[in-house]
């Protein structure tokens, strides 16, 4: 798999100052991004590059000299929202010709959209790929200084870059992106489409990044990847994703990790003990089933079935008791059958998730799932999604009323989004655990909290301890 040639990040590091010459004072950015983890990994690495050219950042529209979209393809509702944000920006630009919109990221690998950019976002002067990341600092000295659009858009395997500085900001958990891809072709999925094959980082440039962010105050690491358990595969060394985590976990300073997507198929033994031998990586497995009928998984391409993912739940509950689940689940799959649908809800009864994130099927050009003929109405694709809720929230809210009483570990992460006065941050498991703020207690620090308090998707407490 290619590496991008450290020369080229030199020479594309010589743009970034050639970028910076061009102002007088500090440029403003602002980056929105859309979709999953990896794309937000991928807008640290864009502002990485953004700050080597010396912009700061806002949030604030109308004083950023550009405004770039991150965005996602997984599914319609994603892109409608990006299209619709954009045009809206239309009049921005007419009163500031100096502003550059930007778009990237997985939309930009599919050429329709490329073609609908081009045709009628007009204001858009740049666009890049998934693949073509690394070259920001050239296309956007090319975007201010040209009199043209700049469109660089690759169809690729896909790449790996290292070396691009990245920019974080101070939290105490961080992202690893530990590989990048995907081979699964799940039928109804555009990601293999827009982010190229699988492929593994050396895995002494994961332990050296891991190293850099503990030195940087990070205790909290999550190993990225579409699927994360299958690392190693395209490496020429004899390291799978078991081994990997076994060398995260002897990185001294570091206390959490965490790690996510794991494909059902994927989860060998090796891992799941791995997972129960290390003592710093967390009880929590996001294990996505999709649906629970073996017609509908062997339609989608998943290559497990209902029973044998049952089965796999049970040797992971064997080794690791107090485990934590979560999945992702497609409701209205092209002529999912009511039958079809209630093998979905007895997955949920039977595993008893933490917490689902559940999806309404949503067609994706390309992909052999969408010239399939579907004659299940939207009406009744919504009702099952409404009653997959239902039964998932009563069951996420069982499974933490039992948290009642209970001590938990957490790290703190911040202030709670709603009141002032309260602290948030994650127990083991990953659950949200609110709790008052107290003296001597600061974003990264470690507390006991009691839990005193429920909710379906968080738990409240008070610090019965502090660290240090
Ligand atoms: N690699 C991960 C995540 C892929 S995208 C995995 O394999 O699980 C995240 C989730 O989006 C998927 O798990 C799936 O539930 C959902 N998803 C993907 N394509 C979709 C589509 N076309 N319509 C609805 N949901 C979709
Ligand atoms: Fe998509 Fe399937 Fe790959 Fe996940 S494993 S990214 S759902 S193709
Ligand atoms: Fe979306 Fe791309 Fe991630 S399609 S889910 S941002 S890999």
């Amino acid at each position: 798999m290619k590496t991008i040639a450290p020369e080229e990040v030199k020479r594309q590091m010589a743009y970034a100052n050639q970028v910076k010459e061009l102002f007088t004072t500090a440029p403003k950015a602002l980056v929105i991004t859309y979709g999953c983890q990896q794309n937000e990994n991928d807008s640290e690495l864009i502002c990485g590059m953004l700050a080597a050219m010396g912009y700061t950042f806002t949030e604030d529209k109308s004083e950023a000299d550009l405004i770039l979209y991150n965005t996602c393809a997984v599914r319609e509702g994603a892109e409608l929202r990006v299209l619709g944000n954009i045009g809206a920006l239309v009049h921005e630009k007419r009163r500031r010709p100096g502003l550059i919109v930007g778009i990237c990221g997985c939309m930009m690998q599919q050429e329709h959209m490329v073609k609908t950019i081009r045709s009628k976002y007009k204001h858009v002067s740049l666009v890049f790929g998934t693949h073509t990341l690394h070259q920001l600092p050239q296309l956007l000295f090319e975007a201010i200084t040209g009199q043209n659009r700049v469109f660089s858009v690759e169809d690729s395997e896909g790449v790996i870059v290292e070396d691009i500085p990245v920019y974080r900001k101070g939290d105490p958990k961080a992202w690893v992106s530990v590989m990048y891809g995907c081979n699964n072709f799940c039928t109804y999925c555009i990601v293999p489409y827009v982010r190229g094959r699988e492929r593994s980082r050396d895995p002494e440039r994961v332990l050296e990044e891991v190293r850099e962010l503990v030195a940087s105050g990070v205790t909290e690491i999550t190993l990225l990847g579409q699927n994360v358990n299958a690392y190693g595969k395209d490496l020429k060394g004899d390291i799978d994703f078991a081994d990997l985590l076994r060398q995260v976990n002897e990185v001294e300073g570091l206390r959490r990790i965490r790690f996510m997507t794991s494909h059902p198929k994927d989860m060998s033994e090796r891992l799941i003990q791995a997972m129960a031998d290390c003592e710093k990586v967390m009880p929590q497995l996001h294990l996505p089933f999709q649906a629970g009928s073996n017609e509908i998984l062997r339609v989608m391409n998943r290559r497990y079935t209902k029973e044998s993912y049952l089965e796999l739940v049970q040797r992971v509950r064997d080794k690791i008791p107090n485990i934590s689940l979560t999945s992702d689940v497609i409701v209205g799959f092209p002529n999912e059958t009511e039958e079809d649908f209630c093998e979905t809800l007895d997955v949920l009864s039977k595993v008893r998730f933490d917490s689902v994130f559940s999806f309404i099927y949503s067609k994706r050009t390309g992909t052999p799932a969408a010239v399939m003929d579907d004659a299940t109405t939207d009406e009744e694709k919504h009702k099952r999604f409404d009653r997959l809720l239902d039964l998932q929230n009563t069951i996420s809210r069982e499974i933490n009323d039992a948290c009642l009483g209970e001590t938990y570990e957490v790290l703190t992460e911040g202030e709670s989004k709603t009141d002032s006065n309260m602290l948030t941050g994650r127990t083991p498991a990953g659950k949200i655990v609110n709790f008052p703020k107290e003296e001597g207690i600061t974003v990264g620090s470690y507390v006991t909290v009691k839990i005193d308090k429920t909710n379906t998707w968080s738990l409240m407490g008070t610090v019965v301890k502090k660290e240090g």
